[in-house]
């Protein structure tokens, strides 16, 4: 007879490639039943994203076809997003688990393009997405989603996102006569306008919020880092961009507020020759690399310069839905996947950290550990693990 333990040893030897921990400790095995060598159970991954969702399955597939003597094993693999961000009452937008800012040191390094991508490549992994234009001074979402005539309604005095091609979006260019207006904004109605767009509005259940900012280290950038927890930021550079250095300072304001970074992303890194199909880098190689060895953050993919992506922002069709298999959207879906996979990275740090606080204030004023050492996160696991294994068939865990 197959024994529980030995299930969870096996399942204990699985470990995620991005978070370096074994998937029992990570709460990813959930639903376990074990009844007379007939196993089943639920593998929980961490994001729909993630870049290593097939390599875990086939590793645990492995590993219980180590033991041997099972007669049937059944496995139902979903995912579900982890909480990036603190989700405490007080910190508003309890409903949103990641807040991702998309920031670059200057304009017109492909930000809006990048973002609304990335978010359109998340959304189809069956992640829930929002997109917050933030950039109030040039809003350029809507054109980009070719929702020129969109709107936001209000309800029980919420704003109510439009939805697009299945994103949640929220954007000054949906009111009318921003085109003229929005240079007249001075930092505090910009500050209060942001603080609206964010808590304000009626996201919903979100897994990724991905919010573009506008250039530069302005009052729009300084009040989502002091609004609300964040998840973290992906800075945008380009070949040129690294050249002039100012990627770097955006880099250090976000780094000065304690906000983390999530890593860089290269736009218009090289131009892939759609006859040669050789890579040229036109505008020198490696720049990002380079700076995300300095600053010491993941360098998180490179999207090529290519006239499908600016022609399909222009005509409203982002090349995510126009070209969903194009070489640039292949692109955009691995770096999608690697913010993913960041974005569990921070979350499994907080975790670790709120239980490491939790042990503090249980051991006791005079800090003695108590009785059960090891990781809080397995203990709790295991012990829910042979609960349910005791419980009758029925009794599913949730
Ligand atoms: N990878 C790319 N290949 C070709 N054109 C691009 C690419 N990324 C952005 N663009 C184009 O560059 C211009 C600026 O992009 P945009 O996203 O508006 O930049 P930002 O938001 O940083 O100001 C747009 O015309 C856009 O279509
Ligand atoms: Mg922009």
């Amino acid at each position: 007879m197959v024994t529980i333990d030995q299930v969870i040893d096996k399942l204990s030897t699985v470990i995620d490639p991005d978070l370096k921990k074994d998937i029992v400790s990570m709460g990813m095995i959930k639903d376990l039943e074990l009844d007379s060598d007939n196993l089943k159970f639920t593998l929980e991954l961490t994001t729909p994203a993630c870049p290593f969702n097939v390599e875990i399955e086939d590793d645990v597939r492995r590993a219980i076809g180590e033991i041997g003597d099972l007669k049937n094993f059944d496995m139902n693999v979903t995912a579900k997003v982890m909480e990036g961000r603190s989700l405490d009452e007080d910190t508003g937008m309890v409903t949103v688990k990641n807040i991702i800012g998309v920031a670059s040191g200057k304009g017109g390094v492909g930000k809006s393009t990048v973002s609304l991508n990335l978010a359109l490549a998340l959304s189809q992994t069956g992640a829930k997405v929002g997109l917050l234009d933030a950039d109030i001074y040039g809003p350029s979402i809507p054109l980009m989603l070719g929702m020129k005539d969109g709107y936001m309604e209000v309800e029980d005095n919420k704003l109510q996102p439009a939805d697009s091609n299945g994103l949640k979006v929220v954007s000054f260019g949906f009111f009318a006569e921003q085109s003229h207006q929005a240079a007249i904004y001075r930092g505090p109605i910009i500050s209060g306008i942001l603080r609206q767009f964010l808590v304000d509005t009626n996201w919903s259940n979100l897994d990724y919020l991905i919010v573009d900012l506008p250039p530069g280290t302005g009052d729009i950038p300084l009040t989502l880092a002091q609004t609300i927890p964040i998840t973290g930021i992906l800075v945008i550079t380009t070949p040129q961009d690294v050249a002039s250095n100012v990627a770097v300072k955006a880099i250090g304001m976000f780094e000065k507020l304690n906000v983390p970074i999530l890593g860089v992303v290269e736009n218009m890194s090289h131009f892939a020759c759609p006859t040669c199909s050789d890579k040229h880098y036109i505008f020198g190689d490696g720049g990002a690399k380079k700076i995300s060895e300095q600053f010491n953050m993941p360098f998180l993919g490179e999207i090529p310069l290519n006239s499908g992506i600016m022609s399909g922002s222009d005509l409203g069709r982002p090349i995510m839905i126009a070209s969903p298999e194009s070489p640039s959207a292949v692109a955009f879906k691995s770096a999608a996947r690697n913010i993913a996979a960041q974005c569990s990275i921070l979350a499994a740090r907080l975790q670790q950290e709120a239980s490491a606080t939790e042990e503090q204030v249980q051991d006791g004023p005079d800090g003695s550990a108590r009785d059960d050492p090891g990781s809080s996160i397995g203990q709790v696991m295991t012990s829910t693990i042979s609960a349910t294994v005791d419980a009758p068939q029925d009794g599913r865990m949730q």
